[in-house]
């Protein structure tokens, strides 16, 4: 096959999310909290050529479209990924995604003693820093590899 946009075959409604950075297509799945289970038909592709990004990542998900959480969250991992909503075959929305000032759930503290993560969880609320993103509650920091935090639900 040599159209690299035709290894992953096209869907007829739901979310294309691509261009993402390369080797980040399981963390995306981990954002989405897909897993596997629950019978969503969802399609990969990783390090697939690309001419804007060299090797980039494919997922696409059928029937389903993304929260504004999600997409933010996306965002960190994936800054240039672009959101296309596919409705009949056809790309009837693209967005790209954009670095937000702040992200809501999806994202859990590593602090074991945050109020976010003790027994009456509330949801996790986290500033986005230049690099990295900090605790609205007791201001740790995840500096790096902001998808190890990613809480499975
Ligand atoms: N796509 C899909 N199923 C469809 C329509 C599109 O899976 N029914 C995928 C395409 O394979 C592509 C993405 O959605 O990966 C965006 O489609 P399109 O805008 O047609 O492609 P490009 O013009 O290459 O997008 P861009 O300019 O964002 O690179
Ligand atoms: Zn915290």
């Amino acid at each position: 096959m040599t159209d690299p946009e035709l290894r992953v075959s096209k869907i007829e409604d739901g979310t294309v999310i691509d261009h993402i950075s390369g080797g980040q297509a399981l963390n995306v799945l981990a954002i989405l909290g897909i897993d596997g289970s629950g019978g969503v038909a969802v399609s990969v592709g990783i390090n697939v050529p690309s001419d804007r990004l060299g090797g980039k990542d494919i997922v696409k998900v059928e029937g389903r479209e993304l929260s504004q959480n999600e997409v933010d969250v996306l965002s960190l991992i994936a800054p240039a990924a672009t959101i296309n909503i596919i409705r009949d075959f056809e790309v009837a929305e693209k967005h790209r995604v954009s670095r937000p000032g702040e992200v809501t759930g999806v994202l859990s503290c590593p602090n074991a003693n945050c109020i976010t993560t003790e027994a009456e969880p509330i949801d996790s609320h986290f500033e986005v820093l230049g690099e990295g993103v900090r605790c609205r509650y007791c201001d740790t920091i995840i500096r790096e590899s902001i998808a190890d935090h990613i809480s499975v639900a």
